[in-house]
């Protein structure tokens, strides 16, 4: 029996993630701890949110009696780590924000997952979703490895770069069983519209400008979301003690082609006239930092898990623009706000 504490599940990974334990295993009980944060929206998980294996507890990583009750209360046996602040935009804005989720937030959960298993290491795990953003960013060739070194060059990369740090201070020092995944950019439903491509999405729809930072040069590498909690899965399940393994799409897009492949998908799903959401393209001021590129190399996944993507990019978007076109109730909600009132409505009304 394992009783799993997912932190951030009402995000947009943690929705993906936190609905695949629920729905795959329903021999496991998933608690799903999450502050409801702008970023934090229940709507994600709606279709699962009565299931007799499923709870959520509103609440902040942060509080160390809060998480000490939560592993007491629930016999936690494993944490699957996702909350975070995660918008690197907002981390150059407010750096501080970040240093008290990503870093306070990991190490409090840390140390009440020591306390309470108190050296009773069997069955138990703390798995850390991380980023590849920790690795810094590559020049025009070149891909990130597991043992490549750390240089993270913005509050967030250093926020989550502190974080695995003190994942793996636990594991050498305590023995805490744990393991890390650095993931690359992540594309699909429930994706939260400050990110490029939904709120690209969105201004299409709105025939709003689409921003594109500097020249639109810099280069992510993209992976549809269910791919990556398949590979979480996957690590939680079959992946060694204390290791790290990096997910990514092997899937590389400037950012300029990429807005284009959109613009192309979506003027024909919208009937548009070939070419008009193009001119929406409005080349802005580039981001502090801005990171050049980032590309992963998988193939420790793949050999040890036999682990690949199993979709191609061009069909992974046009799946995601297909559900932000199906769920502009969704849409509408978060861009104005009101998403905020369900949980006062499924939690606090009855
Ligand atoms: P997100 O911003 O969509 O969701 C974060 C969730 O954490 C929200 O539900 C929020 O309410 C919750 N949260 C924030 N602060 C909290 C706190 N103090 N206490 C409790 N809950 C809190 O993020 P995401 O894009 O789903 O990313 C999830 C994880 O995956 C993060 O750790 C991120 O670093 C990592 N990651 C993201 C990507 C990506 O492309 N989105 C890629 C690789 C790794
Ligand atoms: O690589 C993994 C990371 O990917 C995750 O760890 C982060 O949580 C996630 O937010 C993402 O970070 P990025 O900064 O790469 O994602 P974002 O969608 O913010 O930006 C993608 C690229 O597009 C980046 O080069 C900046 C650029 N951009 C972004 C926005 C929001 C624009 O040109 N215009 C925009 O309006």
């Amino acid at each position: 029996m394992q009783t799993i504490l997912i932190t951030g599940g009402a995000g947009f990974i943690g929705s993906h993630l936190t609905r695949l334990f629920v729905s795959k295993y329903p021999q496991y009980k998933i608690i799903n701890l999450d502050a409801l944060t702008y970023a934090g929206n229940l709507q994600n998980l709606s279709d699962i949110e009565s299931r007799s294996n499923y709870q959520f507890i509103k609440g902040d990583i942060t509080n160390a009696k809060l998480v000490n009750e939560i592993f007491e209360t629930h016999q936690i046996t494993s944490v699957l780590h996702c909350a975070a602040e995660s918008h690197v935009d907002r981390s150059i804005a407010d750096p501080l924000a970040f240093v008290r989720t990503n870093v306070i937030g990991t190490v409090t959960l840390l140390q009440a997952a020591k306390e309470y298993w108190n050296g009773d290491y069997e069955n138990k795990l703390f798995y850390h979703i991380s980023t590849d953003e920790v690795y810094g960013s590559l020049g025009e060739t070149g891909f990130f490895y597991e043992d490549t070194a750390y240089d993270p060059r913005s509050p967030y990369s250093a926020s989550k770069a502190s974080s695995d740090h003190f994942v793996r201070a636990y594991h050498h020092t305590y023995q805490l069983p744990v393991k890390i995944s650095n993931c690359s950019n992540n594309y699909g439903p429930f994706h939260f519209p400050e990110k490029l491509i939904p709120l690209s999405i969105n201004n299409i729809i709105n025939n709003k400008p689409l921003p594109i930072y500097g020249k639109g040069e810099n280069i992510r590498d993209w992976l549809y979301v269910e791919d990556h909690v398949r590979a979480i899965d996957l690590i939680f399940h079959k992946g060694k003690n204390g290791e790290t393994y990096n997910i990514g799409g092997h899937n590389e897009w400037t950012n300029i082609a990429l807005i284009r492949e959109l613009c192309r998908q979506m003027d024909h799903k919208l009937n548009r006239e070939a070419g008009s959401s193009e001119k929406l393209i409005s080349f802005v001021k580039d981001r502090a930092g801005h990171d050049l590129r980032y590309a992963i190399d998988a193939t420790k996944l793949k050999d040890e898990l036999g682990w690949l993507p199993s979709l191609q990019f061009e069909e992974g978007l046009s799946k995601t623009i297909d559900w932000y076109l199906a769920n502009t109730a969704w849409l509408n909600d978060v861009v104005n706000g009101s998403y905020k009132d369900y949980y006062e409505e499924q939690y606090h009304k009855r």
